[in-house]
Parts: C-alpha cells; sequence; structure tokens
C-alpha cells in the first residue's frame, strides 16, 4: 500500500526547480533569493505508470473536440478562438484590480444570459479571495440574474473536485489559483509546489471529465505569472489581462492558446457596471486625439486578425543632462533607439543628443515592426515642430539602411483607415502592386526609404 514519508525541499519559486538544500541564485532560471522551504510527500505509488493503448490511424481518432461552449461575448471568443473547448484549462493573469474576477463573473453571466441554454447548464464560480456576499456584490453591479450560475467559496482543491462531481458545471472559474491548496503538500498556498500539485489536480479532473476550467493568476512584480513555467506549459490556453490602471480601457491578449490563433486581442471598457466589449477599439483610439500637435502620428497595426488605427505620440526636446533620455510606453526601447540612429545617419537629422519621450495613446502596448514609420515620422514631426495633415496614416518596416521594408495585410490597414475617414496612406512602395481593392477613395503614396517618407511630409 501506500508508503509515504515528508522530505523538505527548497523550491525555486520562479521555476520550479527544487534542491535540498537552500540556495542564493537559482541554477535554471538565475534569478536571487527565490528559494522557500517546502515540505513534499515523497509517495512510493505517487506515479503508475498507465496502462498502455495500442497505437490506432490518426484518421480513426474522433477528435469531438469542435462542439465549443460561445460565451457570446465577441472580444473573448475572438481571444479564445471561438469559445471554451471542453475538458480545456485556460489561465487568465494581469496585475491585482485590473478586472480578472470581473471578467470572469461577466463571462459566466454572458454565457448563463444567451437564448440557447437550457436548465442543463450549470456554470461555477469557486472564490478563494472573497466572500460569497462580496461576489454578489459585484455580481449586482454586472447585473446577473441567473440561477445557474453557482458560487462557492472554497480553497482545498480536493473539495473542489467533489463540488464539481456533485454539479458538474461545464465551465468552473477558480478565482484565484495562488489562493487553492492540496492536502497532500504541506507547503503554503501560493507557493510552486502548491500552484503545480493543484493545477495538475483540476487539469486531470478536465480531462477526463469535460468542464472547462478557468484560472485567475496573479502576476508577480516582475510581470510573470506567479510559478510562471510550470503553469504556462501544464495548461492550454494563457491570456494576459493588461491594460494602466488610469485607462478604463483593458486588453485581453493570448499568449498561448491550443485552440486558436495567438496574439488576438480583446478589448474593454471598464464602467460602472462592468466590462463593456469594445466594438471599434481604432474609434476610441484616436478619440482624444490633439489637433494640430507636433508628433503625433496615426498608424494602422495589426494585432491578431484585426487591424487597429494608434496613435503614436512622440516628443523631442533638447537635452538638458549630459545623456539625452530614452522614456517609451507601449513601444519596444530598444526600437525606438535604433529608429533615432537610422535618422541620424541616414536622414541627417541631428536627434540622437535629445531627449526622447514615446507614447502610444490608450495605454495599449505595439510591437510589430510595420509601426517602424510611424515612429519615425512621429519623431520628425515633434523635432521639427511641425504637425502633420490629420488625414494621414502610415506603415512600414524600416531597415538599418534607412529603407523602407513591406509589410503584411496590407488591404486590411488600408480598409480600416479608410472605414474611419482618413484619405491618405503613406505605404511602402514595395507594398503598393499588391493593393488588391484599386477603387480606393484613400490615395495611396509609395515610398521606399525614410528619406522619401521625411519629403512626403515636410
Ligand atoms: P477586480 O475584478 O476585482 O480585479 P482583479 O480580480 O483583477 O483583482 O476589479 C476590480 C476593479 O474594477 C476595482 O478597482 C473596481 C473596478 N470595477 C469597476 O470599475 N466597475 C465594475 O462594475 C466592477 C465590478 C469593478
Ligand atoms: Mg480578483
Amino acid at each position: 500500500m501506500k508508503k509515504s514519508k515528508t522530505i523538505t525541499l527548497f523550491v525555486c519559486q520562479n521555476c520550479g526547480n527544487s534542491s535540498p538544500r537552500w540556495l542564493g541564485k537559482c541554477p535554471e532560471c538565475e534569478s536571487w533569493n527565490t528559494y522557500v522551504e517546502e515540505q513534499q510527500e515523497k509517495t512510493k505509488t505517487a506515479y503508475k505508470a498507465k496502462k498502455t493503448s495500442d497505437p490506432i490511424p490518426i484518421t480513426e481518432i474522433q477528435s469531438g473536440k469542435e462542439d465549443r461552449i460561445p460565451t457570446h461575448n465577441k472580444e473573448l471568443d475572438r481571444v479564445l478562438g471561438g469559445g471554451f473547448v471542453p475538458g480545456s484549462v485556460i489561465l487568465v493573469g494581469g496585475d491585482p484590480g485590473i478586472g480578472k474576477s470581473t471578467l470572469a463573473l461577466q463571462m459566466l453571466n454572458d454565457i448563463s444570459a444567451s437564448s440557447n441554454i437550457g436548465d442543463s447548464l450549470n456554470l461555477l464560480y469557486v472564490t478563494g479571495e472573497e466572500s460569497p456576499e462580496q461576489v454578489k456584490l459585484r455580481a449586482e453591479r454586472i447585473g446577473i440574474s441567473s440561477n445557474r450560475v453557482f458560487v462557492l467559496s472554497a480553497t482545498s482543491v480536493e473539495s473542489i473536485i467533489e463540488q464539481i462531481k456533485n454539479l458538474s458545471p461545464q465551465i468552473a472559474v477558480i478565482d484565484s489559483i495562488q489562493t487553492m491548496y492540496t492536502e497532500d503538500l504541506a507547503s503554503a498556498p501560493g507557493s510552486v509546489g502548491q500552484i503545480r500539485e493543484c493545477t495538475s489536480k483540476l487539469m486531470q479532473h478536465a480531462k477526463a471529465n469535460g468542464p472547462a476550467i478557468f484560472l485567475v493568476g496573479h502576476v508577480t512584480k516582475e510581470g510573470a505569472i506567479a510559478g510562471p513555467k510550470v503553469l504556462e506549459h501544464l495548461v492550454d490556453t494563457v491570456l494576459y489581462f493588461e491594460g494602466g490602471k488610469d485607462h478604463p480601457y483593458r486588453i485581453l491578449r493570448a499568449i498561448k492558446n491550443r485552440f486558436g490563433s495567438t496574439n488576438e486581442i480583446g478589448v474593454f471598457e471598464m464602467m460602472d457596471v462592468g466590462l463593456k466589449e469594445v466594438k471599434n477599439p481604432s474609434e476610441i483610439f484616436l478619440s482624444e486625439r490633439p489637433e494640430n500637435a507636433s508628433g503625433s502620428v496615426v498608424t494602422p497595426s495589426i494585432e491578431g486578425t484585426r487591424p487597429i488605427l494608434v496613435e503614436i505620440q512622440a516628443l523631442v526636446s533638447p537635452c538638458s543632462f549630459g545623456v539625452p533620455r530614452r522614456t517609451t510606453i507601449g513601444l519596444d526601447n530598444n526600437r525606438v533607439s535604433l529608429l533615432l540612429a537610422v535618422l541620424e545617419k541616414r536622414a541627417g537629422l541631428q536627434i540622437l543628443g535629445q531627449d526622447v519621450f514615446m507614447n502610444v495613446a490608450g495605454g495599449v502596448k505595439i510591437e510589430e515592426p510595420a509601426i517602424d514609420l510611424a515612429i519615425s515620422i512621429a519623431l520628425v514631426s515633434s523635432f521639427l515642430n511641425k504637425p502633420l495633415d490629420p488625414g494621414v496614416v502610415v506603415f512600414g518596416e524600416i531597415g538599418l539602411a534607412g529603407e523602407v521594408r513591406g509589410v503584411s495585410q496590407i488591404d486590411m490597414r488600408i480598409n480600416e483607415a479608410q472605414k474611419l475617414g482618413f484619405n491618405k496612406c503613406v505605404v511602402p512602395k514595395i507594398n503598393l502592386d499588391r493593393v488588391a481593392s484599386t477603387n480606393n477613395s484613400i490615395s495611396l503614396v509609395g515610398v521606399d526609404s525614410i528619406e522619401k517618407a521625411i519629403e512626403v511630409f515636410f
């Protein structure tokens, strides 16, 4: 029978590496001061080899995975790739207070409020952080009226699984995984050992019995979901809920998705009555655009499969101390430095010695290189203190020789700009031949180098 003995191990809280002795620096992930003492049970019969099944031709395997449960929340469905896949485990991470619990509860509301669900559908919200009364207060703000949403206040994974078995919900939310513990481990809730063990227990149950499990996870100071490596490879889908606290807009981003595309984003606005889907993000991100201000450029950026127009702002000012400052919000700092060097060397602007501040309006983060040209034009506009024509959008990648390179999905970018009333679009020259629609009401200007682009504008 099961013989067990407790052993003491020191476990890195960042990557889950363990050692019999305490270590100052983790040899695996090289982080400092992350080792914490944990009691682990050494069970001889812990992992029994599974009975192996015979190999079968891939064509004969029943997939049966496509009957998704749509959430009826367009933004969330887009990020998930069309809804919840039964038996899948989704992890959503984000800073405290960003709205993860609100999102989870609202999602259950949206599913329960859709017309075509019967009484057979049960949805469970397990809270380890708040009391059922607090959940009720939130539910009242959001306006939940369905009696198919159940609330359970519990932190023991064993009892939660027991309750899931009784209720057999189609979707169970666990808020949050850091407050859960399993009786098999002596370490404190929130430690890597507990998080990993709790997640894998819930996963085993999900895979065998079919409820989709939605885990809420907190993000550490460094911006990773606590116990990041151990969790991210276990679960099927990893979502990040992000956005500045000072902005009402929240962005849900897929980092990993076994059942859909990654880099899809969903945009929400935090209102008094919960999160509202933002149907046309471009309009919102451009709504407060200053008129006649230098350093402001609009660019269509593709996030996942959807184009979004964003405003890129630059402020170039004379450097008052020895080393010029480079501060960027929402953009890659290195990319901006590189573009400044290209502007100095290829376009002959004496910009490297200036303080540079850059921002993407609305608190969005953009990483694709197709916004290089927009960043450069914003910099030049602020440097020369000349505002741009407000009806122009720009996109294109810039190489180190100052050449403007082609980008993907230009039709989508141009259509989005056209939809919002822009009348001119500066694009990479090489892309001009590939524009499909010729009856554009928007005029297209092709440029092949940064100097040419600057000539077009100034
Ligand atoms: P919450 O979902 O509790 O965040 P998390 O679970 O990520 O910690 O969201 C809390 C914030 O959202 C809080 O500051 C209040 C705000 N909020 C609204 O503005 N409107 C609402 O309808 C709700 C429910 C919350
Ligand atoms: Mg919460």
